[in-house]
């Protein structure tokens, strides 16, 4: 190889997306890869795991995250059928394009499925969001991200907490870097964007919207297995927000997931005399203005958690425990389980105390993905 072809030739890496907490992630890293790395060559992959226009597309257009350049249009299945799915449209891929490297974002079947593939074809794998751990394997993200971290070359983690999650499971120092959160960078990029509450809560509570959002309004969000897959859990949970609804109403963005254990359990009439208005899920910059203009949020998503932490609102985490301990540590986020009695006390607690201040942890400044794609550039000419 000539000098000329050595130092300009040109790494490829594959970014892999698939489901709706995937997109926030990856959207300032694509636009680092174009700011900061024009010698290397980007391709985003997306697998298909979320497909909804609700759940898929709407993010694409808002957050301006280009094209997929490949789709492998995978759909629902089982965990089993929509892991072994993506890894045999995957391998595909990998053979094509010979990359340098694949990176993967976050815990959901995609990244595991596309992580083992690369690991097994000697392709590096890098993964951005490592080390959280629940210690609780019976979520299925725990073993997604435990595999995903013991199969990475390069490990950009959130929080310091990761770290000795991550030397404790054997994985050494030197593969790991505190990049920061780049979730909290689409935040913050995005929220002078936000679209008003008052206009999404309109579309379904007509005149009423300007009434909740003087009056104030929680939001509500749920879709673990753990909470909405056993029917008389589910009927719990949901009679207690209906229950609190009477002292403050709800906003609901339902999770797909969620509507059909609803309708399959029955539970469909247990708003009919609350104050839980319900809505499809919402897209991010109608999310992120529920989120603004909400006195707290009720949820159990990892995503929330952060979020309600970067922007001073309180969030009861409907869970028994959390990869991200550092929202409770320095941010908004109190964990308050599943019981009911416990949640309504939680609830009325949060109400008397209001907002809170905005709180960034370590490298949650805005330029996570900066700082990753520079020591990635870095990394991949050593
Ligand atoms: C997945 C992730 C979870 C993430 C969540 C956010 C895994 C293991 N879980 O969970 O970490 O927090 O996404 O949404 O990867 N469905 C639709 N339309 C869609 C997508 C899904 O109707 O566009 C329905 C299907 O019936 C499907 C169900 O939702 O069976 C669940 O989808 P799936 O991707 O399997 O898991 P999530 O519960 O969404």
């Amino acid at each position: 190889m000539s000098m000329e072809n050595a130092t300009t030739r040109r790494h490829c890496v594959l970014c892999v997306v698939g489901a709706r907490p995937n997109f926030m992630k990856i959207m300032p890293l694509m636009r680092a890869f174009a700011a900061r790395a024009p010698n290397v060559i980007v391709k985003l992959v997306h697998t298909g795991q979320h497909y909804d226009v609700e759940m898929n597309a709407s993010f694409f257009g808002q957050l301006g995250i280009p094209a997929p350049d490949v789709s492998l249009e995978v759909g629902s299945g089982s965990h089993a059928v929509q892991t072994a799915e993506i890894m045999k449209r995957f391998e595909l891929v990998v053979d094509d394009h010979a990359p340098d490297a694949v990176l993967v974002v976050g815990d959901v079947n995609s990244t595991i499925a596309c992580s083992l593939v690369a690991a097994k074809k000697g392709v590096r794998v890098i993964h951005v969001e490592a080390g959280l751990r629940s210690r609780d394997r019976s979520m299925p993200e725990e073993i997604n991200r435990i595999l995903t971290d013991q199969l990475s070359d390069r490990l950009y983690i959130t929080e310091d907490e990761a770290f000795d999650n991550l030397l404790a499971e054997g994985i050494a120092s030197e593969r790991i870097v505190h990049a920061g959160n780049v979730m909290i960078d689409t935040l913050l990029a995005c929220r002078n964007n936000a679209v008003p509450a008052v206009d999404t809560l309109r579309r379904v509570l007509g005149n009423a919207a300007e009434g909740w959002v003087e009056h104030g309004y929680g939001v509500l969000t749920l879709h673990r297995p753990s909470n909405v897959d056993e029917p008389e859990s589910l009927r719990q949970l949901l009679t207690a927000i209906a229950r609190m609804s009477e002292r403050l109403p709800i906003v609901f963005p339902m999770h797909p997931r969620t509507r059909a254990r609803i309708d399959e359990f029955g539970l469909g009439g247990m708003f009919e005399q609350s104050r839980v208005a319900v809505l499809g899920p919402q897209g991010y910059l109608e999310m992120l203005g529920l989120l603004d203009g909400a006195r707290l949020v009720l949820t159990d998503s990892g995503g929330l958690q952060e979020e309600s932490t970067a922007i001073g609102l309180p969030c009861l985490t409907l869970r028994e425990n959390t990869e991200r301990p550092v929202t409770i540590r320095e941010g908004t986020n109190s964990l308050v389980g599943t019981d009911a009695a416990a949640i309504e006390a939680a609830f009325g607690d949060a109400l008397s105390r209001g907002r809170c201040v905005e709180r960034r942890p370590r490298n949650w400044d805005g330029h996570a993905a900066e700082r990753i794609v520079d020591d990635l550039v870095a990394w991949l000419e050593r």
